[in-house]
């Protein structure tokens, strides 16, 4: 049997630009097999390691639905991911997993979602998104509340125009203060200020957050207010990890492994352990 820590060669497809620090690779796995076979749920995350640089977490950003690759959106903070923004297409990355758990997308067929994010934190939420997209006539309404610290930290900007233009969908776009240029058309705000002045239908409605931890908190606590219940909020987390499989017990919070029990978890089971996580 495969030992499960040792990676796939994925070949690099394609790389885009989507903002001056974060880039998009679309991958291929060397073994068509593998390719054909790779299968994984919106949530879950890779561990994608750089030859002579090393191994680091990133969601799936592309959806189940999109066949024959993977994508995966980097953003450049250190060693490894740096070594990421070094790489051209063609180039050869290691690919384990798919690890973790994921949306429970069965569970929201039928009602409404409300997808909240910042930053980088579309990532995650896009994978469920285009999964979501590619069965709308499942789901009623679908409502999107991104934000960034200037226009050009929004991720994904051609497919937030597709999401704003197809006409089934809620987009709401938001900067920071004081990140906006003269002809932005969008919210000026923090993400949780922006939510909050929404009117949200909360019944059959799933709340999907996903950022920089501040924004989290911040967010729980404005669904909460909203009339939220626990239970009908996930977030997705990103603690430190390192083996990806419950076995180095770098990634815990209380008694759970963010990369086992994890990466998704509903408020609920993570409200006593806020404190530590945010
Ligand atoms: C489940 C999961 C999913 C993730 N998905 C993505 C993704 O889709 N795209 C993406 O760009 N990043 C994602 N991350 C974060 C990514 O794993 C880290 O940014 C990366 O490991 C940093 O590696 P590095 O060697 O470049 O940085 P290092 O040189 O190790 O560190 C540079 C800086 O980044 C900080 N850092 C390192 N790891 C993390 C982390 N996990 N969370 C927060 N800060 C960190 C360090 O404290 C340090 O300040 C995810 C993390 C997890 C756990
Ligand atoms: S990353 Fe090793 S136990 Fe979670």
């Amino acid at each position: 049997m495969k030992d499960s820590l040792v990676p796939d060669p994925a070949r690099i497809e394609d790389i885009r630009n989507e903002t001056p620090d974060v880039v998009t690779l679309r991958l291929v796995f060397e073994d068509r097999g593998k390719m054909e076979t790779f299968s994984f749920r919106a949530g879950q995350f890779v561990e994608l390691s750089v030859p002579k640089a090393g191994e680091s977490t990133f969601c799936i950003a592309s959806a189940p639905s999109d066949r024959g690759y993977i994508e995966c959106s980097v953003k450049k903070v250190g060693r490894v991911t740096e070594a990421v923004h070094m790489l051209e297409p063609g180039g050869i990355v290691g690919i384990r997993g798919p690890y973790g758990n994921f949306f429970p997308i069965e569970a929201m067929k039928g009602g409404n979602v409300l997808f909240i994010g910042g930053g980088i934190g579309l990532v995650p939420l896009r994978s469920l998104i285009r999964e979501v997209l590619s069965a709308r006539s499942d789901f009623k309404r679908l409502s999107v509340v991104y934000g960034a610290r200037s226009e050009r930290d929004l991720v994904y900007k051609d497919e937030l125009d597709e999401w704003r233009t197809r006409g089934d969908m809620e987009v709401v776009l938001a900067l920071d203060p004081g990140g906006e240029m003269e002809d932005w058309k969008g919210e000026v705000g923090y993400v949780p200020s922006v939510l909050e002045k929404r009117t949200i239908e909360t019944k059959d409605c799933t709340a999907v957050t996903c950022g920089p931890p501040v924004m989290i908190k911040r967010v729980l606590g404005v669904l909460d207010g909203m009339g939220f219940c626990s239970s009908q909020v996930y977030t997705t987390l990103e603690m430190k990890m390192k083996c990806g499989i419950g076995k180095c017990g770098r990634c815990n919070i209380g008694p759970l492994y963010v990369c086992k029990d994890g990466p998704v978890f509903t408020y609920e089971r993570i409200k006593e352990f806020t404190e530590e996580i945010f």
